[in-house]
């Protein structure tokens, strides 16, 4: 089975980004952990960035007609804005695993919301790069 991995905007800046906030690892550092987690697993990977906030609508519809086993979901900053996202999420019939590298509710108000949440079957924050592998336990347990 797939589970997709999408990640939202600013998440290929990862590792310069931010470094205090978001660690060191990049986003090829997680493409590498997901990859070998997953195999142990039984589950492939097919792991995607996008500055683009309909790209990210397009893959979870793209997800939905393969049918993938599951979406692990960081929308960046889309997160907290994206009723466009919030829409797709409740469209489709596969389950979507929202993931954040950082804990938004230690940070400002503005991230306090989420609208990817609020659509999620659940969200893991706080855990940097562990918090992908979490999410593919997760996926592997649906
Ligand atoms: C993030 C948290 C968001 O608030 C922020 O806009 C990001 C990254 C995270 O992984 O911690 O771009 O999704």
């Amino acid at each position: 089975d797939t589970v997709f991995i999408l990640n939202g905007p600013n998440l290929n800046l990862l590792g310069l980004r931010e470094p205090e906030i978001y660690g060191s690892d990049t986003l090829d550092d997680i493409a590498n952990a997901c990859d070998d987690h997953a195999q142990g697993l039984g589950l492939t990977v097919d792991l995607r960035q996008s500055n683009h906030e309909g790209h990210l609508v397009d893959w979870l519809h793209e997800a939905n007609a393969l049918p993938a086993r599951a979406v692990v979901l960081n929308a960046g900053a889309y997160t907290h804005t994206s009723i466009a996202l919030h829409d797709a999420i409740k469209a489709i019939g596969v389950p979507v695993i929202e993931v954040h590298l950082s804990n938004p509710h230690r940070r400002e108000d503005f991230r306090h919301k989420s609208y990817v949440g609020m659509a999620a079957k659940g969200t893991i924050a706080g855990f940097g790069l562990t918090g992908y592998l979490l999410a593919l336990d997760a996926a592997a347990k649906l």
